[in-house]
């Protein structure tokens, strides 16, 4: 396995998750981990990563000087390159050229020396971001490749500390935008540390199942499912590991697609879970009967939740979330008081009363890693690949007033254009697709008679994180189909608009 101390760069993840494409298997640890803990991990490598701070500030972070002697061969990225030069006598100088986004790097071929790290490396595009550099290399080194800003862009331990195995970069390897940075990743853990690749989704869930075994003990567990992908592969997780220690419940608040329940219900008892169908749609509604601005439905919904929830809790003393990495990076870097958008349904939690203690298996994933995860789970495709899905579900897409009525209108009418998007194979191509019916009435006429009735807004998005997005592209006979089939079989609604708008600066949902 390879360690990654973690000096607090937005990239860190991207590293571990780097590696795990490359087969292997890595951990995360804090930049001052002892020798001793390393040590006890064994790590065939460990790699510094990049970080905000400057190796000379008075409260500078700085990797135990002990790691350096351990025989294990070290890559430092970035602020790990500074790191590698203070700790062996060379000089860092913050620089006037500072160096954002793409840069050239020229690689030092030389007869005597080819630097393993760079073999089949090519001259190429690398991704820099830093302030400091490095300004005098430190003794026992040399210089592997330069760029225009800096000489020393990287350098590695040769001649009589040649057998440290000391690598530095001063670019990002992890970050697409350095062409061959996987390449140069692969050289590093693979050539030079000798780690065996044997890493992938079957042996993360070895390790996970161990770990939730250990930290639940015999204590029951309790995971609400959302029946998305998130949620589900947690649940299904945990309960390899714990069995029927783990109970899970599902909430029908009453603003679910068309036979939503009975999916989810389907899908999730054939892969071994207890759940709990708690059926809350009439105290959901009740309470959100004529209410139509969005900040409070989202917070009826969000106290109802958790209400219903905690009635069927039994005092268990553990939750599990579905949460990923992109979640923990938002969670922590968003710093200070931000303006609320919108009250986000499950991000906030439950209160801390209820004091569970989090699992949270799948928090250093991304989503495709989550989805081959749950592939190795063997759950079913269909369900790994569902578009996202808000907490307040069709609360947000009915606008104005709820009723029973105005949701089944939604719900036929959002069935239809799900239903053409994957018979049409357009289902995948984007990222979330949904429908929104308007509190607007148009004229119209059907067999020449007038009709006054409601107007539905269709909305499909391309995204990668769902932070920004833009209106799908679909085709206008693709269009004009759903739009065709919503107006012939759903009753009530005699007009379709496409929305064509991008987040910024709409948002994916209308409320
Ligand atoms: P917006 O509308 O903020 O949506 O651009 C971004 C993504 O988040 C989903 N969304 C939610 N997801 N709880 C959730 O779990 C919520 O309260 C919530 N509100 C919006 C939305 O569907 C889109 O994918």
């Amino acid at each position: 396995s390879v360690l990654v101390l973690d000096f607090g760069s937005q990239y860190t993840q991207l590293i571990a998750r780097r590696t795990r494409e490359l087969g292997i298997y890595s951990e995360i640890l804090p930049y001052n981990t002892t020798p001793e803990t390393i040590r006890e991990h064994n790590p065939g490598a460990i790699i510094l990563s990049g970080g905000p701070t400057s190796v000379y500030d008075e409260n500078a972070i700085l990797p135990h000087d002990g790691i350096f002697s351990l025989g294990i061969p070290i890559l430092g990225i970035c602020y790990g390159l500074q790191a590698i030069a203070k700790h062996f006598g060379g000089k860092v100088a913050s620089s006037l050229k500072q160096e954002f986004g793409r840069a050239k790097i020229l690689v030092k071929r030389d007869d005597n020396h080819e630097s393993m790290l760079f073999r089949n490396i090519p001259d190429s595009d690398v991704w820099m971001s830093h302030g400091d550099k490095v300004v005098r290399l430190p003794e026992g080194f040399r210089i592997t490749a330069s760029s225009e800003n800096s000489e020393m862009c990287a350098f590695e331990s040769s001649g009589s500390k040649g057998a440290l195995k000391i690598y530095a970069l001063q670019f990002h390897p992890e970050v697409q935008h350095s062409l061959y940075g996987k390449q140069l990743l692969s050289n590093f853990l693979i050539d030079i540390a000798g780690i065996k690749p044997d890493w992938s989704s079957k042996s993360f869930i070895e390790h996970q199942i161990e770990d939730i075994r250990q930290k639940a003990g015999k204590e029951t567990v309790i995971c609400g499912i959302s029946g998305g992908v998130d949620s589900t592969v947690a649940a299904v997780l945990v309960s390899r590991a714990i069995g029927k220690q783990l109970h899970c419940v599902f909430v029908d608040n009453g603003l679910l697609r068309k036979n939503e329940a009975e999916k989810v219900m389907s899908f999730l008892k054939p892969l071994g879970l207890r759940v709990t169908l708690a059926d809350a749609s009439d105290l959901f509604l009740n309470r959100l009967k004529s209410v139509a601005s969005p900040e409070k439905k989202r917070k009826i919904i969000g106290r109802t939740f958790i209400q219903v929830f905690e009635e069927h809790m039994n005092q268990e003393k553990f939750l599990v979330q579905g949460t990923l990495y992109p979640d923990v990076i938002e969670s922590v870097s968003v710093k200070g008081p931000s303006e609320t958008i919108k009250s986000h349904h499950n991000v906030g939690g439950l209160p801390k009363r209820m004091k569970l203690k989090l699992i949270e298996p799948l928090r250093e994933l991304f989503k495709d890693e989550v989805r081959a995860v749950g592939r190795e789970l063997g759950i079913a495709e269909d369900i790994l690949m569902r578009h996202p899905f808000p907490g307040p579900g069709l609360a947000v897409r009915v606008l104005g007033s709820l009723t029973r009525e105005r949701l089944d209108i939604l719900r036929e009418a959002d069935e239809i254009y799900i239903e053409e998007l994957k018979s049409s194979g357009l289902y995948q191509q984007v990222w979330q697709a949904f429908s929104v019916l308007l509190p607007v009435q148009s004229v119209g006429v059907m067999g020449d008679k007038r009709t006054y009735e409601n107007v539905l807004a269709l909305r499909a998005v391309e995204s990668t994180d769902g932070m920004t997005a833009d209106w799908a592209q679909l085709p206008h006979d693709f269009l004009a189909r759903v739009s065709n089939r919503i107006i012939n079989e759903v009753r009530g609604i005699n007009r379709v608009a496409y929305d064509i708008s991008s987040k910024p600066p709409a948002t994916i949902e209308w409320e």
